[in-house]
C-alpha cells in the first residue's frame, strides 16, 4: 500500500500491509525517498538488515521497486552488506564500512537491525525520513535520517549514534551517508587546489577499490580539496546530457568521502567527518549527531543539477538566500597594512565616487603591544591600533556615514599571533604541542575552539565591535592557519575529540552571533576559499572564491564554483591582478556578488566612468544574477571563448557574459552560442550593455529573435581580440 505525503512523497510498500512508522513489519518493507525526479529505496530484509535497492530516476509505480533486485544477476554478495544503508563493522561486512565501534567490553562487532520509521512533513516540499536500527548483542542504536526537498531533487543525509552501554563506547569511524548505486561504469569528478589556486578540477573512471577524497587540515580544510564532487554515472554527463550525481559534506572541517568499486562492480559512497586521528569517545545516552551530507542527482546533466542545488541553497541553506547584498570597496589590496585615518578618509570618498555600498577595512587596523603591522604580529589583540587610528573605528563609521556609505570591517577571530597580548595572557587557549616546537602557517596559530572559554573570547570579538558600532555593516571572517601540533590543553586526555569539538565549538560561536546578529552581511574568507561549505553558509552570506583574483583565472574559477554554490554567494572582486583591462575585470567580477579592491584614485578618467556606469548596470540587473537560473554556454576549458547566463525565473529579463580565453591569433567566437532557459515562443531583444566610455558595438540591439531562434541557433557576441569581454542584456520584447 501506499501513503501520499504532500510535497515529498513517501511511499510504504510492506508486503503485510502495514503502514511507515508501524511496528509489525514483515519481510521485503521497501521505503523509497522520492524527490520530484529520483528516488533512494530502502529495503529491509528479511533478516532485518537495511539495504539499499534502487538509486536514480523515480519509477511511475512505486510498487515496483521491489522488483528491481530480482533483476541484476551480478556476482555472490558474501556478506549480504554491500548495498547496505549504513554498513556496520565487525560482524560480516568485508568492505568499507560505515560505522565502527569499540564497545565498553572490548569488543569491536556491530550488526544493526531495523527497527522502525517515521516520516514528518517539515514544510512543503520538505520531508524528514527518520530509521531506528539497533545491535541485536550490544545496547546500541543508529537512527539514520533522509531530508527530502521535492522540488530541488536534493536529499540531506546524517545519522543520530546512541548507547546505553555501561561504560564509554569509542566510535572508531561515524559517517553521515552510505550510498550504493548501480551503473556500468563511475566518472569522478573531484576537486583540488591550493592557494590561490583553488576548485580545479580533475575527472577519472573509478576503478575497483576504494577512492578518498579527504582533508585532515583541522581549519582551511578545503585548502587541498574541498568535499563536494560529482559522479557521472555510464558516461561523462556534459552540461545538458547525462546522469550526474553531486554530493558533499556540510562539515568545515577534516572530512572523507570513500568511494568504492566494490566486488559487485557497484559504487558505495560513505561521506563522514574524518575519522583521522578522531576515535570518538561517546559516554552512554548521549546523541553523537553527524552533520549532514546533500546530495542532488539529475538525468539531463551537470547544468540541471546545478540549477537545483543553487535554488535549494538560496531557498534553504544560505543566510538570507533570497535576500539582497552589498557591493563594496575593500582596501587590502590597495594599501596592504599601511594605512592611517586620513588615508582610510580618501578611501571613503572613492567609496562614494566609485558608486558602490560599503567600504571594507581590511586586515591591520588593530593590536598595540605588537601592532599589526605585518602578518607576524598582533592577531588576538582586537583594539584599534592607536597610532592607525586614533579616533577608533567609530569616527570611520561616522566619516563613512558622511560619505553615505556604508561601512564592515575585517576579523580573523580563531587565530593568534605567537607575538601578541592574547598569546602571552592565555598560552593554554592556543593549539599547539606542549612539548613540541611551535609551527607556523602564515606565521600564526589557531585558537582552540573546542574551550568555551575561548568561545566565548571568540564571540565577544564580534559582540563589543557590533555593541559599540551599532551601525556596522558588514564582517569579513577570515582564517588562514591550518591545523598543526593539534593538541588542546583543554581537552586533556581527550585529545582524538579535538578535531570535531574544534568545529562544534566553531558552530556555537556562529549560532551565538547569529541569534544577535541574525542578517548582517558575513563574508566567509579563508586566504582565499579554503573553507567553503553548505554548512558554514548557513551563518555566513556569501564567500570568498580565492586570493586569485585575476579575471582570466577566475571565469574558469567562478565556472567550477558555481556547479556548487549560487551566485549570489560568490564574492567577486575586481583587483590589479591579472593583465586584462579594467571592462574585462568588472565584468568577471559582475558574476556574482561585485566588488573593488584598487586604488580608485589611480583610475583614468575613462576606468573610472567605465567603473561607476557598469556599477550602475549591475544595480539594474544584479537580482537576475542573484536569483535567477544559471546555465553555463560555452565552456572555457573546451574553446576560446567561455559564456554564462542568467534569465530570471519569467524568462523575460537575462544577461549573457562573454570572454576571450584564449589570446592566440584570430581567435574569435565563430559561431553563434546558443542560449539556454528562454521560453522559446518569446521574443527578445539582445543588446550590448557594459561599452567602453567612446566604444561602439555593432550589435544592433533592435532586432528582435524568438527565444526559439536563440536556443537552436543562437547569438554571437562578436568577441575578438579587440572587444575581449561582452555583456550583452536580453530582454523580452511584448
Ligand atoms: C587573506 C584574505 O584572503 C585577503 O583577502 C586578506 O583579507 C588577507 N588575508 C588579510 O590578511
Amino acid at each position: 500500500m501506499k501513503i501520499k505525503i504532500p510535497g515529498y512523497k513517501l511511499a510504504v510498500l510492506c508486503a503485510a500491509g502495514i503502514l511507515a512508522g508501524s511496528v509489525n513489519l514483515k519481510a521485503q518493507t521497501v521505503i523509497p525517498v522520492e524527490t520530484s525526479n529520483n528516488a533512494m529505496v530502502l529495503q529491509v530484509a528479511k533478516n532485518k538488515d537495511l539495504n539499499i535497492i534502487y538509486f536514480g530516476k523515480k519509477l511511475n509505480n512505486t510498487q515496483e521497486y521491489s522488483q528491481i533486485p530480482g533483476i541484476y544477476k551480478q556476482s555472490e554478495d558474501y556478506t549480504g552488506l554491500f548495498n547496505s544503508a549504513y554498513t556496520p563493522a565487525g560482524s560480516r561486512n568485508l568492505v568499507e564500512p560505515a560505522i565502527s565501534v569499540t564497545h565498553t567490553d572490548g569488543n569491536n562487532s556491530l550488526d544493526l537491525k531495523y527497527v522502525s520509521h517515521d516520516v514528518k512533513k517539515i514544510s512543503d516540499g520538505v520531508s524528514l525520513l527518520s530509521i531506528v536500527l539497533k545491535d541485536v548483542v550490544y545496547n546500541f542504536e543508529v537512527t539514520l535520517y533522509y531530508k527530502a526537498y521535492y522540488k530541488n531533487d536534493v536529499v540531506e543525509q546524517w545519522s543520530v549514534i546512541k548507547h546505553h552501554e555501561k561504560g564509554n563506547v569509542t566510535l572508531q569511524k561515524f559517517a553521515s551517508a552510505n550510498l550504493h548505486i548501480q551503473a556500468k561504469d563511475f566518472w569522478l569528478t573531484q576537486y583540488h587546489g591550493d592557494w590561490a589556486k583553488e576548485m580545479q578540477p580533475e575527472e577519472s573512471k573509478l576503478t575497483h577499490g576504494i577512492k578518498t577524497l579527504d582533508t585532515k587540515l583541522g581549519t582551511r580544510a578545503n585548502l587541498f580539496q574541498p568535499s563536494v564532487f560529482m559522479i557521472s554515472l555510464n558516461k561523462p554527463a556534459t552540461e545538458d546530457e547525462g546522469s550526474v550525481l553531486y554530493g558533499g559534506l556540510e562539515w568545515s572541517g577534516n572530512f572523507r568521502t570513500d568511494m568504492e568499486l566494490d566486488p559487485q562492480d557497484n559504487l558505495r559512497i560513505i561521506s563522514g567527518i574524518n575519522n583521522y586521528a578522531s576515535p570518538y569517545e561517546l559516554k552512554p545516552n548521549v546523541e553523537f549527531a553527524t552533520p549532514a551530507f546533500w546530495y542532488t542527482f539529475s538525468t539531463h546533466g551537470k547544468g540541471d543539477a546545478s540549477r537545483k542545488l543553487q535554488s535549494w541553497a538560496r531557498n534553504y541553506k544560505i543566510l538570507d538566500g533570497k535576500g539582497s547584498r552589498v557591493t563594496l570597496l575593500n582596501n587590502w589590496e590597495s594599501t596592504y597594512f599601511d594605512f592611517n585615518e586620513s588615508k582610510l578618509a580618501e578611501l571613503l570618498k572613492d567609496t562614494k565616487k566609485l558608486g558602490v555600498d560599503l567600504f571594507l577595512l581590511d586586515d591591520g587596523w588593530f593590536a598595540n603591544k605588537y601592532p599589526r603591522n605585518s602578518d607576524h604580529t598582533g592577531l588576538g589583540d582586537w583594539e584599534e591600533n592607536k597610532q592607525k587610528l586614533p579616533n577608533g573605528i567609530a569616527s570611520l563609521i561616522k566619516e563613512a556615514q558622511q560619505n553615505e556609505v556604508k561601512f564592515g570591517i575585517w576579523v580573523e577571530p580563531e587565530m593568534v599571533s605567537p607575538k601578541s597580548e592574547l598569546y602571552e595572557k592565555h598560552p593554554d587557549w592556543v593549539i599547539k604541542q606542549p612539548k613540541r616546537e611551535e609551527y607556523y602557517f602564515r606565521n600564526q596559530l589557531v585558537l582552540d575552539l573546542s574551550n568555551p572559554k575561548v568561545q566565548d573570547f571568540v564571540y565577544g570579538i564580534i559582540d563589543n565591535l557590533f555593541t559599540k558600532n551599532p551601525t556596522l555593516a558588514y564582517i569579513k571572517w577570515d582564517c588562514n592557519a591550518v591545523i598543526y601540533n593539534a593538541y588542546s590543553a583543554h581537552l586533556g586526555k581527550n585529545q582524538s575529540q579535538f578535531y570535531v569539538e574544534y568545529v562544534r565549538g566553531l558552530y556555537k560561536v556562529l549560532e551565538r552571533i547569529r541569534a544577535k546578529y541574525p542578517t548582517v552581511p558575513m563574508m566567509l574568507c579563508s586566504g582565499g576559499g579554503g573553507r567553503v561549505d553548505s554548512a558554514a553558509l548557513q551563518y555566513f552570506t556569501e564567500f570568498w572564491p580565492s586570493d586569485n583574483t585575476d579575471p582570466l583565472e577566475r571565469i574558469f574559477m567562478q565556472w567550477e564554483y558555481s556547479y556548487f554554490y549560487p551566485a549570489i554567494t560568490s564574492s567577486n572582486h575586481v583587483t590589479d591582478w591579472g593583465k586584462q583591462p579594467i571592462k574585462y575585470r568588472t565584468d568577471v567580477a559582475m558574476m556574482g556578488k561585485l566588488g573593488f579592491d584598487i586604488v580608485v584614485s589611480k583610475l583614468s578618467a575613462t576606468d573610472l566612468q567605465y567603473c561607476q556606469d557598469a556599477i550602475k548596470n549591475y544595480n539594474s540587473f544584479k537580482q537576475v544574477i542573484w536569483q535567477g537560473d544559471q546555465y553555463r554556454l560555452a565552456n572555457p576549458r573546451e574553446g576560446s571563448v567561455a559564456s554564462v547566463m542568467y534569465i530570471d525565473e519569467a524568462k523575460s529579463s537575462g544577461i549573457m557574459f562573454n570572454y576571450l580565453v584564449n589570446n592566440r591569433y584570430d581567435e574569435k567566437s565563430r559561431v553563434p552560442i546558443p542560449l539556454k532557459g528562454l521560453d522559446a515562443a518569446k521574443n527578445y531583444r539582445i543588446r550590448e550593455i557594459n561599452l567602453y566610455p567612446g566604444s561602439k558595438t555593432n550589435i544592433d540591439g533592435n532586432k528582435t529573435y524568438s527565444g526559439d531562434f536563440l536556443m537552436k541557433i543562437g547569438f554571437n557576441p562578436q568577441v575578438h581580440a579587440g572587444r575581449t569581454s561582452v555583456v550583452l542584456k536580453i530582454d523580452e520584447v511584448r
